[in-house]
């Protein structure tokens, strides 16, 4: 078996991270079972199940697990927690501690696996790879195929009541940008595995809609709920990163490689950065009106004038500059993917927050519009679908049809057409609008996932910073049967890191105590300073010997 080389720091530490927790996992299990198997079996299932939940919620587990079992001996470590008491608590090996956190340490080790499985998969050559084939007869086959399939078994009518006026007309719902994620994220992801190069266009289009959705979904959450709290913000961080960061450090990769979370890391923290700033007056319109232009301003400035983006970026280029591979791309200055790929939709996410600010207004006037004569009704929405479908007509014509390079110039300033044109025709009547396809609605959920495994478990990249230009080959020679295959283990994984990331979130970072969230933080910070510092010591020990 050959093993990419070389071996970095971070590869280490994250396997010295990795390994005692998985030993640790295996001892509690062992635990766990000794215990049911004893005499107090009952007892003890309850407080498990009551610390199950408790942890789902926040961090209270600790005081829940204390009013049952080991109260006494328990209680006196409790009270004189420090900082460091649940990392010694580890390290001795404290029955009490491993069994109270059973199923975080079962997540991390799985978590763990998943990682390995990753880097056993793209890095070694224990599986094989084979080359992409597009053909546009398969490729259409195949996702007309899923939508049939997807109508047939999935096709649901919602009955939810709108958020803003208790009515059902349900504008811009959550099942539609799930589902509208779903069926973007089959083709994006087809489109990489049969080398689509024809679909390009429509690729950055996807794109463009999900960093739309990026802007209405946060403008919305955060101009409603006005929770700009640390704990809310570190939980958003840790959604879009937590899964990419082990990704970088265990297969050696440089975060760019993964443009999509970079990309919706910046915009969600520019939605973030513009409601939040004086969030105390965003009830007045004007305020709303002045901070859409600010955004507007900024992105010209940074975008649009020359040598800007470079000197405001350079700082921050260990973060998102990226070499590629492939020796012909190489010479490219580190910092152009990153500008490439944030330029396309610098402006979207702002569209967005205009759409998510005037939402309530459209939603109040489609539903006067349901109310009205049918005459007038009917004659409205004819005029509004042949609107659409002509821009969308005139927009395909002059604009989609170009060649790619072309395209990517006009892109940043006409990628609201199309989205716009679809928004209007999903909601044209009430009937469109109230279902939905619940498997792209569910496939919508973990996009972020099957985005970032399908580089290593479902196509190859081969070596670090490599493009994913190879298939994973598990059945050489049946192409169709490995793909079948290769494809159910990837959704699959990709299903179950959604959830692991979840539930670690919730293990990790507490909703309401921010006192044990910097906690966490700084013993996350030391705990991987000091992993680091070791491995950088064990791997130059054989470079110094020689
Ligand atoms: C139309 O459907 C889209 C598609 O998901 C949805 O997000 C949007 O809110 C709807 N717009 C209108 C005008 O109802
Ligand atoms: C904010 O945007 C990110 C990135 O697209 C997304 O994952 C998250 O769900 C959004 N938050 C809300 C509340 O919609």
């Amino acid at each position: 078996m050959e093993i990419s080389r070389p071996i970095t720091p971070g590869q280490v530490s994250a396997l010295l991270g990795f390994i005692p927790v998985f030993v640790a996992w295996l001892y509690t299990e062992y635990l766990q079972y000794t215990k049911n198997s004893g005499p107090s079996k009952v007892h003890s299932d309850v407080n498990l199940a009551v610390l199950d939940k408790s942890e789902d919620k926040d961090g209270e587990s600790a005081t829940l697990l204390e009013e049952g079992h080991q109260a006494s001996s328990n209680k006196s470590t409790h009270v004189t927690s420090s900082t460091f008491s649940p990392i010694l608590r580890f390290l001795w090996m404290d029955e009490a501690f491993l069994l109270e956190n059973r199923l975080t340490l079962r997540a991390i080790s799985e978590f763990g696996a998943f990682l390995l499985y990753f880097y056993i998969c793209d890095r070694t050559s224990l599986l094989g790879e084979s080359t992409k084939n597009y053909n546009r007869d398969l490729f259409l086959f195949l996702y007309f195929l899923l939508i049939i399939v997807a109508a047939m078994t999935s096709f649901k009518v919602h009955q939810d009541k709108s958020a803003f006026t208790g009515k059902s007309t349900l504008y811009l719902n959550r099942h539609q940008t799930e589902e509208w994620k779903g069926w973007m994220q089959v083709l994006f992801l087809m489109y990489h595995y049969f080398n689509a190069k024809e679909i390009y266009n429509a690729i950055r289009v996807f794109i463009a809609a999900y960093v739309w959705m990026t802007g209405f979904g946060n403008f919305s959450y955060y101009y409603v709920r006005k929770d700009f709290s640390l704990a809310r913000f570190a939980q958003m961080m840790w959604r879009l990163n937590f899964l990419v960061a082990f990704c970088c450090i265990v297969l050696n990769n440089d975060y760019m490689l993964y443009y999509i979370c970079p990309m919706h890391t910046l915009f969600t923290l520019m939605v973030y950065g513009a409601l939040g700033l004086f969030n105390k007056y965003n009830d007045r319109g004007s305020v709303i009106a002045m901070k859409i232009v600010a955004s507007f301003l900024v992105v010209i400035l940074i975008w649009e004038v020359p040598n800007v983006f470079e000197i405001l970026w350079s700082p921050f280029t260990f973060l998102v500059g990226y070499k590629d591979a492939d020796p012909s791309k190489a010479k490219l200055p580190l910092l152009h993917e990153w500008h490439f790929r944030s330029g396309l939709d610098r402006y979207i996410w702002i569209v967005g927050m205009i759409y998510a600010y005037y939402h309530p207004t459209v939603e109040k006037w489609m539903e006067k519009l349901e109310e009205s004569e049918t005459k007038v009704r009917i004659s409205i929405k004819t005029f509004v679908v042949t609107v659409s479908l002509v821009v969308g007509y005139l927009w395909y014509e002059y604009i989609y049809k170009l060649d790619k390079i072309t395209y990517n110039k006009y892109h940043p300033y006409t990628s609201w057409i199309p989205i716009t044109v679809y928004i209007c025709l999903r909601n044209f009547t009430q009937q469109l609008r109230n279902c939905s396809l619940t498997l792209f609605a569910w496939l919508g959920k973990i996009t972020l996932e099957t985005y970032i495994s399908q580089i290593h478990i479902w196509l190859r990249s081969d070596v670090p910073n490599g493009q994913p230009k190879w298939l994973l080959s598990i059945i050489p020679d049946y192409p169709m049967l490995n793909f079948m295959l290769t494809t159910a283990i990837y959704v699959a994984v990709s299903h179950r890191l959604f959830e692991l990331t979840n539930t670690l979130k919730m293990a990790f970072l507490p909703s309401r105590d921010n006192k044990r969230l910097s906690h966490n933080f700084v013993i996350g910070i030391a705990l991987s300073a000091a992993l680091y510092v070791l491995s950088l010591m064990i791997v130059s020990v054989p470079a110094m010997l020689v």
